[in-house]
């Protein structure tokens, strides 16, 4: 039986404390890269890999996130009546009409593992990815159709095991990430291997690779009852990671390389960054970048 993908958790409850004041009274999530909100990059990117519903766990002062990808009558009239067509369409069509949006609130900060949980409901009986909204994962391929989110639920389709999305990073940097542990296998860019252990933000010297977890996920729906039953872990928050950890005893889970750019744009550098890589991709925009720079007269 062909096994299908339709539904996709963002959990876009978090504060977003290391970009304020900036995300004071917007959410982080709503902050631009280049020509739109890193949300809505995010949002395409698991449309792109035929997700049919999107699930926003949120919390109260983030409604604005809702707002974005619902109509905005006044706004779309007052366009209408000046003959601004283009932005019209850009305004009427951040998603497709057939894809269905809907949230639930996560009304305490408990962790990914808890967000996640908070959509069970509307997950149903599925499974399910998860998508952070602070990465952005931009491949090296633009014009590709088919780019690391969409290949990754490739391999879930054809093996019918978890896939969890990682990135070869610095091995300084591994107390940051959730860590995957291969067995000492070799992993090369889109193919997917059995994960032996999950470690969440390990020492260095505990830390059994530099292969990062990066925030993309497709987990059967029988991780929900593993986070039902899983205890607060680092941080004292519920994580996705150690409830992962379990369901690789009992079904197995495999880990996905990719080799895209990735930005974490929940941090100033990551964000800056993550600016300018999109812009760099623009020809016009590539052009006053390199002048600014200093690379042309
Ligand atoms: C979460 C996950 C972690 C992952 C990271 C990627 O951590 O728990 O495993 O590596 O996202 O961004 P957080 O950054 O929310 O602390």
């Amino acid at each position: 039986m062909p096994r299908r993908l339709r539904k996709a958790v963002i959990p876009v409850a978090g504060l977003g404390t290391r970009m304020l004041p900036a995300t004071k009274a917007i959410p982080k999530e709503l902050l631009p890269i280049y020509d739109k909100p890193i949300i809505e990059h995010v949002v395409h990117e698991a449309i792109d890999a035929g997700i049919e519903e999107i699930i926003l766990v949120t919390r109260s002062g983030k409604e604005a996130i809702e707002n974005h990808f619902d109509a905005n009558y006044e706004l779309e009239h007052r366009l209408e009546k000046k003959g601004k067509k283009i932005i019209l369409k850009k305004v009427k069509n951040i998603i497709p009409p057939e894809i269905i949006l809907s949230s639930v609130r996560q009304n305490d900060a408990l962790g990914l593992g808890h967000a996640v949980l908070c959509a069970k409901r509307l997950i149903g009986d599925e499974p399910f990815a998860v998508l952070l909204p602070d990465v952005l994962v931009l491949d090296k391929d633009v014009e590709a159709s088919d780019k690391s989110f969409s290949k990754m639920v490739k391999a879930w389709e054809s093996s019918g095991l978890g896939q969890i999305m990682v990135e070869q990073i610095d091995p300084t940097l591994v107390e940051n990430y959730g860590i995957v542990d291969l067995s000492n296998k070799a992993s090369k860019p889109f193919e997917s291997i059995p994960i032996k252990n999950l470690l969440e933000k390990p020492n260095k010297q505990d830390a059994p690779s530099d292969l990062a977890v990066l925030g993309r996920y497709v987990l059967p729906n029988s991780v929900l009852d593993i986070l039902t039953k899983t205890g607060p872990g680092i941080g004292g928050e519920i994580q996705l990671t150690d409830a992962l950890d379990t369901l690789i005893s009992f079904e197995g889970l495999n880990s996905f390389e990719t080799n895209a750019e990735v930005f974490d744009c929940g941090s100033q550098q990551g964000f800056l960054i993550a600016n300018l890589a999109m812009g760099m991709r623009d020809k016009n925009t590539r052009q006053h970048i390199m002048k600014f720079l200093g690379f042309l007269e």
